[in-house]
């Protein structure tokens, strides 16, 4: 199993007007999700626009290591996925290695609970920190032969139903607002004897409703209940995946933050279930407008002008926490750089992402002279000068990303430490961030 080692460093030094037209790269959830419904799928499925970031490339290894042919992604990230149908993979040589990548192993646990044959996985030292009972148990419900490690974390290990006896589908309350446990369960069930049904406590992202959709699978949507019967057939489909609204978030955050400037943000994911950091950054008083709003692929995207604003201290609403779970080390950066004090509480999902991220952000921020307060579920963000100083990113994309955007409004360089994760989610983030304005270099 390889280990993290990580040695990238970035240096930002201040900058001022951020300004451009820019896209950013293709949607994660998307891009993991179109390989997965791909390969279970009869027939070939064409992909446009996917992420080729590490964390996808790794559910795209994954199943390349169970059989599938899969070609790309190309200079203009198409890819080919040639499906095999909902049983035709094969069994993995060896150990699968997910890499950094959450939504990987934890969607690949629903499926791979319907197979056969045995497999296990397991990743870097992050994700193998990370917290894997809450696809272990539900599968396990269902007659899954799963397996964590002794404290909950990687390897997944499942041995394979020699029997071929089907998974039992059951009812299953979700214990927290988690798109990926969600779709692990859904997933699971196409292999079940019945029909499945998850309720969520909470609005998740619905990429996996509706790509099943897509993919031609039968997927019955009531409320927060999400029913699927086993036996149905997923059927080959093209996938246009939109910019990832998560990477156009850390733009949204620098124009705003800027001492001057516009900056355009072209064909971004504007999927309702994804939208909370275009709602909590407006409702600080961010200067945010989305236009040429129309459908691509199953999923509505559009164009965002940013104008550099007067940001205005908010009380996060509960509603907007799920629906901006991986914008927040962004959103806690224009916190910083608010008028007044930012409030955000029911955010406990956050300790066990890449990182510990109400902490990462927290320690990152006083170590740049700003006031906050951490609780369980959430912190207290108190608006000021950010400075200048040293980051421990933690191995995570999105705390090194945030920091980076800080130092539109620092008084010194900020060094971000351990950055190699960037690639993960967002290949060309140094690049783009020179483009508009930021003045960051890598070494
Ligand atoms: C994801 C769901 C979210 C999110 C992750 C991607 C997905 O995780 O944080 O980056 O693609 O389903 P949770 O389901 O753990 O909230």
């Amino acid at each position: 199993m390889s280990q993290l080692t990580s040695h990238l460093s970035f240096v930002a030094a201040p900058s001022g007007a951020v300004s451009g037209d820019i896209t950013v790269p293709g949607d994660k959830s998307v891009s993991h999700r179109s390989i997965m419904f791909g390969a279970l799928a009869e027939g070939t499925t064409h992909i446009k626009g996917f992420l080729p970031g590490q964390d996808c490339l790794a559910t795209m290894n994954t199943f390349k290591a169970m059989g599938i042919k899969i070609d790309g992604p190309d200079n203009d990230h198409n890819v080919t996925v040639y499906g095999k149908g909902l049983y035709g993979l094969s069994a993995p040589q060896e150990l699968l290695n997910i890499g950094n990548s959450g939504t990987s192993i934890r969607l690949l646990s629903g499926i791979l609970a319907g197979q056969t044959f045995s497999s296990s996985m397991a990743g870097d030292n992050s994700l193998n920190k990370r917290p894997m009972n809450r696809v272990v148990n539900p599968l396990k419900l269902m007659g899954a032969n799963i397996t964590a490690s002794d404290n909950g974390t990687p390897p997944v290990n499942c041995l394979g139903r020699k029997d071929g006896k089907l998974l039992t589908a059951i009812d299953y309350d979700l214990p927290m607002a988690s798109a990926q446990v969600k779709s692990c369960v859904l997933l699971a069930g196409m292999y079940a004897d019945g029909t499945t049904t998850v309720k969520e406590p909470g609005i998740t992202r619905d990429h996996t409703e509706r790509m099943l959709t897509a993919f031609g699978y039968p997927v019955k949507v009531e409320g927060n209940q999400i029913s699927i019967e086993g036996g149905h057939k997923l059927t080959a489909c093209d996938i246009e995946v939109p910019g990832d609204i998560s990477s156009a978030t850390f733009f949204m955050v620098a124009g705003l933050i800027a001492k001057d400037g516009e900056l355009i943000i072209r064909n971004v994911g504007m999927n309702p279930t994804r939208v909370g950091s275009i709602n909590i950054l407006k409702q600080m008083k961010g200067d945010l407008s989305v236009i040429n709003e129309r459908m691509a692929g199953g999923e509505p995207v559009a164009d965002i002008v940013v104008k550099s604003s007067k940001l205005q201290g908010v009380n996060i609403l509960e509603h907007d926490v799920p629906l901006a779970i991986d914008e927040f080390p962004a959103i806690f950066i224009a916190a910083a750089c608010a008028n007044g004090t930012t409030r955000l509480r029911g955010a406990e999902e956050l300790r066990v992402k890449e990182s510990d991220r109400i902490q990462a952000m927290a320690d990152g921020l006083v170590t740049l002279d700003i006031d906050c307060t951490v609780y369980d579920d959430g912190i207290d963000i108190i608006g000021g000068q950010l400075t200048s100083g040293t980051i421990n990113s933690h191995d995570d994309h999105r705390i090194a990303m945030s920091f980076t955007i800080g130092s539109l409004r620092s008084t010194g360089n900020i060094t971000i430490l351990d950055c190699d994760n960037v690639a993960t989610s967002f290949p060309n983030f140094v690049a783009l961030a020179n483009q508009v304005g930021l003045f960051v270099t890598q070494g």
